[in-house]
């Protein structure tokens, strides 16, 4: 709770006009500084924590305009009064445009600059108090940074603590971005071994003629290539976890393998008849259906039983939709701070289109449309009109993800950061990925100068032209 005494910086070049007010909110019983122009101000704010600014206009070295947008870029919510004279009430208005959250004029009426500080901080502590409950609502419904409340995540939350003190395998199961990293991660950190490695490995993602020394490490000369000894990932993973991640996609011969290390704790590495012995916990995902995998014979039997002792389920969100209220708050928590938003929540109707969405990116492309409709979003909560289409429309135009579809807009951004997803070539991927982003900045842009384009390409540091050239690219124009 913001408890502790706000701080207020005074920024007048009139030494008299410092003292009035440093004595008035003292006496209020702020703590305050001051200083005589706007850029030390400004290295000030970049040094030290000030909850509000009381600044002139017209300063010496730097004026109180410019003063103000950087100490907004500082500091997203400090709190800025600005001090307007006779004769620059139009430039006071301008700033609060800017970012400035009132203005008091000269000469002061010391109860009316009273009220106008008393009100802006109430509005600050008030601000502060929301996110406050909200840390301590999510903290409730979470196991470390894992969030849910749901009947389903409540078992989850249960197994993790059931398989704290034993080493038996854990199988995690779930679609894609259901979040089975997150829980064999916790799993390790929840156990003694929990200060040793967790080593993960993508199966899916290492050739398969890799793989095998990837996992069990090689001698030097072992084959062609092999210029040095390595250490695999079973050695690697020594007195820790090793996450085998997607386990289903592993072929047969190495499952062969892999089933002899889980049996008899001791690994070869490539070109070596040297046995090690490994101490490890495995814990492995799959977002397939393994049982499946063994009755059509991709799977084998004995290696399923294996690494199946205890199984974790991680239902997908359209069917846990208790969970979607608190994800996006713990997301708008951790985007407010990593990228200095101070975003208060979402507007209902949002809400209820967010909760209608299937989500077929699950919890991943949950925290990614939290995070990009913040970005979007001028003011202090997400509203229906940032969200996009697709979520608006309630999944209906879900077949224009596909890619070349309409405008960059509908492609779904997860899909394409998915480090599952192969579909296209390199090369194509890279280029709608930063055609994605370059469209979403210039968008962002363009909401931050109310469309002006000058401003906007000032902002971007690109050219007028270059910008237009890019908004037509991007479809810019009709928004
Ligand atoms: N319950 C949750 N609480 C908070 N964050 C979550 C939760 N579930 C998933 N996430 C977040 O969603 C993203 C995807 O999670 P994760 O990588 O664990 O999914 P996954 O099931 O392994 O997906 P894939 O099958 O595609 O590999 C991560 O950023 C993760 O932190
Ligand atoms: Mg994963």
């Amino acid at each position: 709770m913001a408890s502790k005494t706000p701080r207020i910086l005074i920024v007048d070049d009139e030494p008299n006009i410092r003292f009035v007010l440093g004595e008035l909110l003292s006496r209020e019983g702020y703590q305050t500084d001051d200083c005589g122009d706007g850029l030390t101000a400004v290295e000030k704010i970049s040094k030290e924590h000030f909850d509000m600014v009381i600044m002139d206009l017209r300063m010496p070295r730097m004026d109180g305009m410019t003063a103000l947008k950087k100490a907004r870029e500082i500091r997203p919510d400090i709190i800025v009064l600005m001090i307007s004279a006779h004769g620059t009430e139009k430039t006071a208005v301008e700033a609060i445009e800017n970012g400035a959250y009132d203005y008091i004029s000269k000469p002061f009426d010391l109860n009316e600059t009273r009220i106008v500080v008393r009100r802006a901080l109430e509005k600050l502590r008030l601000s502060e108090t929301v996110s406050d409950l909200r840390r301590q609502t999510i903290s409730r419904f979470a196991f470390g940074n894992i969030i849910g409340q749901s009947a389903a995540m409540r078992e989850v939350y249960h197994l993790i603590e059931r398989v704290k003190d034993n080493d038996v395998s854990v199988l995690v199961t779930g679609e894609s971005g259901t979040g089975k990293e997150l829980v064999a991660a916790a799993v390790h950190h929840n156990s003694p071994r929990g200060a040793g490695p967790f080593i993960k490995v993508n199966t899916a993602a290492i050739p398969e003629t890799l793989l095998e020394s990837e996992l069990f490490g090689h001698e030097r000369g072992a084959f062609t290539g092999a210029v040095s000894q390595k250490i695999g990932k079973f050695e690697a993973a020594n007195s820790g976890t090793i996450f085998l991640d997607e386990i289903g996609d592993m072929s047969l011969p190495l499952q062969a393998k892999l089933l002899r290390v889980l049996q008899e704790r001791e690994i070869e590495r490539v070109g070596s008849t040297k046995t090690v012995k490994v101490d490890i916990r495995v814990v492995c995902a799959t977002n397939r259906d393994l049982g499946k995998c063994v009755e059509n014979g991709s799977f084998r039997e004995d290696l399923y039983y294996r690494i199946n002792v205890l199984p974790v389920f991680l239902p997908p969100i359209r069917k846990r939709k208790e969970d979607i209220p608190l994800l996006i708050d713990h997301f708008i928590d951790q985007y407010n701070s990593k990228l200095g938003c101070n975003i208060h929540g979402v507007e209902p109707e949002a809400l209820e289109l967010l909760m209608g969405y299937p989500w077929p990116g699950n919890v991943r492309e949950l925290e990614n449309i939290v995070q990009r409709s913040m970005l979007m979003t001028g003011g202090e909560t997400i509203t229906a009109s940032v969200l996009p289409p697709v979520v608006r429309s309630g999944g209906a135009s879900e077949t224009s993800l596909a890619p070349n579809s309409g405008p960059l807009e509908d492609l779904d951004l997860s899909s394409l950061l998915n480090t599952n997803n192969f579909e296209l070539p390199l090369a194509e991927r890279l280029t709608k990925i930063s055609d994605h982003i370059e469209r979403f900045l210039i968008r962002a842009a363009l909401a931050r100068t109310g469309g002006h384009r000058q401003e906007t390409a000032d902002l971007l540091r690109i050219s007028r032209k270059s910008l237009h050239n890019k908004m037509v690219r991007h479809e810019l124009f009709d928004e």
